[in-house]
């Protein structure tokens, strides 16, 4: 374990929501480090922020963690309405999206749709500027079609304040499959004076063993989900036997769906807010509870 490396919980849409990341926090906050989390994207809509995404950056299930919002905007005025809430809200960081690959997203500019806009990142670069007490960071793709599309970014980057860089190595025409383009990766980051996080397919301790030299931190997304002690079992240096490790998927899942429970109305939306969280179960985990999972969302533990 590298010192001063950062460890950092992806941002899943509808997964690493409030009560996830509060139950993680309580079952791993204390045994893996300092770990930064992040909202999944908060957005506007109708002219302003979303009350439900806000709520779940201001909720206070989530005291103790260092807890990042992260934002979506397709121009500067979206972003500074953002900013401007979330710094009432009390944010002091705020992690920018370029790197959403849903098209309707993209097609409007927004997420990795600003990767094809240069002019607009500038825009929002020189907004940066008033805003000096916030700590920003940006997470984002290689390009749209075309990897080489964030080379024309670099300079507008570097003249980002910013505290990383995260970049998940894919277009987004990838979406979240196929190969990483790891030497365009190399060619972009070097290019780059922030520090540079990475992201994507990281799924065992050794993994992450093999980025600490060349980056600056992980940040872990479906791998937590699947393997929720992994940043513990990084920290500590050893691996835990699957058996244990299974059953903190299933107690992940099981004390996630008991808070979620009193924020939301009834057995079936229970049901399908739990439901996406089973795609992610361990490969080593009995077929049966899997399927048991997927299609009743909860089954308590083995
Ligand atoms: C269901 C789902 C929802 C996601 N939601 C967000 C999001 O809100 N903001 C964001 O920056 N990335 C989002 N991502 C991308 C992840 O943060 C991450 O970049 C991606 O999953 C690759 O990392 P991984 O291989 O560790 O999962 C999402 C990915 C998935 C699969």
């Amino acid at each position: 374990m590298e010192k001063d490396f950062k460890l950092m919980v992806a941002p899943l849409q509808g997964l690493t929501v409030a009560e996830w990341r509060r139950v993680y926090f309580d079952m791993f906050g204390n045994s893996q480090g300092l770990v930064e989390y992040f909202t999944p994207f908060i957005r506007v809509e109708k002219g302003v922020v979303r009350a439900r995404d806000l709520r779940d950056f201001t909720s206070d299930l989530n005291k103790g963690m260092m807890l990042t919002p992260q934002i979506i905007f397709k121009d500067a005025e979206e972003w500074r309405l953002l900013v401007d809430t979330l710094a009432e809200a009390g944010a002091e960081r705020v992690d920018m999206n370029m790197g959403c690959p849903f098209p309707p997203q993209v097609k409007k500019g927004r997420g990795a749709g600003m990767l094809s806009i240069p002019d607009r990142v500038a825009e929002i670069a020189d907004e940066m500027a008033h805003y000096p007490e916030i700590q920003f960071s940006v997470k984002m793709r290689l390009g749209v079609n075309d990897p080489t599309e964030a080379l024309a970014l670099a300079y507008i980057i570097n003249s980002m304040p910013l505290r990383h860089v995260t970049i998940h190595p894919r277009t987004a025409k990838q979406q979240y499959k196929g190969n990483l383009l790891l030497s365009e990766m190399k060619e972009f980051s070097s290019m780059l004076k922030h520090p540079i996080v990475f992201n994507g397919e990281i799924a065992n301790p050794s993994d992450i063993d093999a980025l600490t030299s060349d980056y600056d931190g992980v940040m872990v997304g479906r791998g937590l989900l699947a393997r929720p002690s992994l940043f513990a079992e990084y920290h500590s240096g050893r691996e835990l036997p699957i058996k244990q490790r299974e059953e903190a998927f299933l107690n992940l899942i099981n004390n996630t769906s008991s808070l979620l429970e009193d924020r939301l109305c009834g057995a079936a939306q229970l049901r399908d807010k739990m439901k996406p969280y089973w795609e992610y179960a361990p490969a080593s985990l009995d077929k049966k509870i899997v399927k048991i999972g997927k299609k009743k969302g909860v089954i308590g533990s083995i």
